[in-house]
């Protein structure tokens, strides 16, 4: 069970006080890496707290937990897997090994390689559709760890862009490849399949689509030459139909929401180009060593992880809000929801033994959008929701100069009103000032104030580049396992999303109107009755 009692301060602390008596807060609750800032000054927690946090953490062995991930030891214990998505980004000096003890470096750098020459070929045109024309966009099919990650890093990194234009077809939803073929010519467009399993049963069925589409308007002779593959399991890849050459291994120490660094990360490098991606890559290892050699009291995965456990399970808030400052990380909170949900929203621990609090629900929009939609409740709603703004001191459009300011005035300004909020006696002089009576300030001014004390952290970077990117990514994936290992989780399985879909495959033939549904439950059965009924009249 997660321990919480060891805590002096468990108590609520004042935040208007922690940064009124203290002038050098900031100095010492925020910390750089390279040009990366991590702001933890607005958080409501004191030198003291942080120390018994991070005593904690020692408690809990981060650090030999951390050794042993990127020694390859088969953490991820429930599934017997190392857990090496570190390795993606490494070179080959760094010594990677799997947990037989094999260096991964050199198939690593061979799968870069391949992708690099299969990624120019797209981009030049030297790999051609099947009349010998260029590709003019390319479709990546896949789901979860197969979609979102380079769906989120191909938005990011759009002033990159040079390449193909790139679609993300993910959901069954037909819908979601109608409307993405509706615009496309098949004669110009490349699929790539990407699933790390080539079983799932969302990307297999948009795969056949797509596979129905180019048969259909090129001719079956032509499907060769429109669909790539990235997956672990190549020989369900060459059951498909995609031949050797163009099928992208990884490995099963990669976790489908940490494989962006991997052959997933095909459709970012055509779009930006073997280069830029390196420079991802690059990014997460600077945050890599970092987090693999910086003590815990300077180390920004750790920090970020303290605190973010202390929101969760010492201070019982139950969500967290990303907020990008930064319309090109607009994928950013669905990703992260994945990297953190589905990494830490467990019910047992690695004994299989109940914890008593898992990870928090993620989620967000971008800043200033959110601020006309949800940011009412953040700040006068009766729950805490500590929020994290990650934003840029540059913008790659300086032409347009004050857009950048008035988008980091904003983020400020948010963090700060989160922070010290309104009193009530202030909003009525506010009234008063502007001339109000007596009577209507007193009246007012309660709608007027906000309680404060609202705690955010600021994620602030000179400029949303690709090795920024990586650096970002890898602080989120290495927080998660900071977390993970407070909560005393196991964050590399996903057993919590089988039985579902279990029952979908049990729910498809009675959906058609075949079988029995007598075992399943009433609201089931209603449903699929009031299904059929809206079908046939
Ligand atoms: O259903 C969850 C999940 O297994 C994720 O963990 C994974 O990222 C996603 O499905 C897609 O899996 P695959 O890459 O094997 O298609």
């Amino acid at each position: 069970m997660t321990d919480t009692s060891t805590f002096p301060a468990a108590a609520p602390r004042d935040l208007r006080t922690l940064l009124q008596d203290d002038p050098g807060r900031f100095g010492r609750f925020s910390r750089h890496l390279g040009d990366m800032l991590l702001d933890l000054s607005k958080c409501a927690v004191s030198s003291e707290d942080l120390a018994a946090l991070i005593a904690h953490a020692r408690d809990k062995r981060i650090e030999a937990r951390r050794d042993a991930m990127f020694a390859g030891r088969p953490i991820n214990e429930s599934e017997n897997r190392a857990v090496l998505h570190v390795a993606l980004r490494g070179r080959i000096e760094d010594g990677y090994k799997d947990a037989a003890g094999r260096p991964v470096g050199d198939e690593v750098e061979g799968v870069l390689k391949a992708m690099t020459a299969f990624a120019e070929g797209v981009r030049t045109g030297a790999v051609a559709a099947s009349d010998g024309r260029p590709f003019t966009d390319v479709v990546n099919i896949g789901i979860g760890g197969s979609d979102l990650g380079p769906a989120m890093a191909t938005l990011a990194l759009a002033p990159y862009h040079d390449g193909p234009r790139l679609h993300y077809v993910s959901n069954v939803d037909s819908a979601h490849i109608a409307d993405t073929l509706k615009e496309l010519d098949p004669a110009r467009t490349l699929f790539i399949v990407a699933s790390k399993t080539f079983t799932t049963i969302e990307t297999m069925t948009n795969a056949g689509t797509a596979r129905a589409w180019i048969a259909g308007s090129l001719g079956e002779s032509a499907v060769g030459a429109h669909f790539c593959a990235v997956s672990t399991a190549l020989d369900k890849v060459a059951a498909f139909g995609i031949e050797e050459s163009r099928a992208f291994g990884f490995w099963d120490w990669v976790g489908g929401r940490y494989s962006l660094w991997s052959a997933i990360g095909l459709p970012i490098m055509i779009a930006v180009g073997p280069a830029n991606f390196r420079a991802m890559l690059a990014g997460a290892r600077e945050m890599d060593r970092h987090f693999a050699d910086a003590p815990l009291e300077t180390n920004l995965p750790v920090l970020l992880g303290l605190v973010g456990w202390w929101h969760r399970a010492v201070r019982g808030y139950p969500t967290r809000a990303v907020i990008p400052y930064d319309q090109r990380l607009a994928r950013l909170p669905a990703y992260l929801q994945q990297l953190d949900m589905e990494s830490n929203g467990k019910s047992v621990d690695t004994e299989g033994r109940p914890v008593s609090v898992s990870g928090p629900v993620v989620w967000g929009e971008p800043g200033t959008n959110g601020q006309h939609a949800f940011f009412q409740l953040l700040h006068q709603g009766t729950d805490v929701v500590p929020v994290e703004f990650i934003v840029g001191a540059r913008s790659h459009e300086p032409s347009l100069q004050a857009h950048q300011d008035l988008l980091l005035a904003n983020c400020l300004a948010q963090s700060e009103a989160l922070m010290k909020g309104r009193t009530v006696e202030e909003a009525k002089t506010q009234l008063l000032d502007a001339g109000r009576s007596e009577e209507d300030a007193a009246r007012i001014a309660p709608f007027r104030a906000f309680a404060g004390n609202k705690p955010s952290i600021t994620i602030l970077y000179r400029l949303l580049d690709p090795a920024t990117l990586g650096r970002l990514v890898a602080l989120y994936e290495h927080r998660v396992f900071v977390e993970a290992q407070l909560f005393g989780i196991n964050a590399f399985d996903q057993w919590g999303v089988e039985l579902g879909k279990e029952l979908a495959s049990q729910l498809v033939p009675l959906v058609a109107g075949e079988g029995d549904d007598g075992a399943k439950d009433a609201s089931t059965r209603g449903l699929l009755q009031a299904i059929k009924t809206m079908r046939t009249t």
